[in-house]
């Protein structure tokens, strides 16, 4: 997940510095345990309320297998397929970091998970949140590229000071957008596909906005970080979204 606030020293910073091992060792029983509880409920509350590309990459990536996914594992199958690799981090890394992973096909991934005591509340995300969320999404080859190219976008943006434009485009796709598919209303953004609480609000709450997605809206609209969303952007279609993405230059994204 990005922060609203571009903050920090945007100066020549390697987002390897922030990789540290992922020690799949480290996590005891209880850990296993959790993201089978998570996984298990995830995946029943979801059912088909998520677009198929999203459970597609579930199968795909083997994500059903019991217990924290080990990284090389998941690369083992996902950089084969689409390039893209997960690496692990202690926790959300600044948002020029961020974009400068994704634009080499770079995901960050937490190196923790949640307590069983704090199921539904996060501080920081968790591997919950980026594997099961994110990581499915990357099995989908123009998804994955859009996801690169909004890397790309990220990191012009953020050197022309102007780091909240990629933010929110971010934010009102890959983490909390909407999308039709086949006329009905799908998840798309990993922060609901991962969410015990907003995955069915996002869809089902008359207390929401919900208004169509377009580069210019997303890129205008503020997003709240730390509660429920009072509004989604519904794409049209993945394609029609991707398309869009892909088709939107670093010098537009500053004009919008
Ligand atoms: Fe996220």
């Amino acid at each position: 997940m990005l922060q609203e606030t571009i903050t920090g020293d945007q100066s020549a910073r390697s987002w390897a510095d922030y990789v540290v091992p992922q020690c799949w060792e480290s996590f005891t029983v209880d850990d296993h345990a959790v993201w089978d509880l998570l996984f298990a409920r995830q995946v029943e509350l979801l059912g088909t309320r998520v677009v198929s590309a999203f459970l597609d990459g579930i199968d795909l990536l083997k994500l059903s297998h019991p217990g924290v996914p080990d990284v090389e594992g998941l690369n083992a199958i996902l950089e084969p397929r689409t390039g893209w690799r997960t690496v692990a981090v202690a926790g959300l890394v600044p948002d020029d970091v961020f974009f400068a992973m994704l634009s080499e096909r770079v995901f960050p991934v937490g190196n923790f998970i949640r307590t069983r005591e704090q199921l539904d509340y996060l501080e920081a995300p968790d591997c919950f949140h980026d594997m099961f969320g994110h990581i499915p999404m990357l099995a989908h080859h123009d998804y994955a590229e859009m996801t690169r190219h909004v890397g790309e976008l990220g990191v012009a943006a953020i050197v022309a000071g102007e780091g909240h434009r990629a933010a929110r485009l971010y934010w009102h796709s890959v983490e909390f957008g909407l999308a039709k598919e086949h006329g009905e209303l799908k998840i798309l953004g990993a922060g609901l596909a991962s969410s015990f609480g907003e995955s069915h609000l996002s869809l089902e709450s008359d207390e929401v906005e919900r208004l169509p997605f377009s580069v210019r809206r997303a890129v205008n609209t503020p997003y709240k970080h730390d509660a429920f969303q009072p509004r989604y952007l519904v794409s049209q279609s993945l394609e029609k979204t991707i398309a869009g993405m892909l088709a939107l230059t670093a010098e537009e994204l500053l004009q919008l």
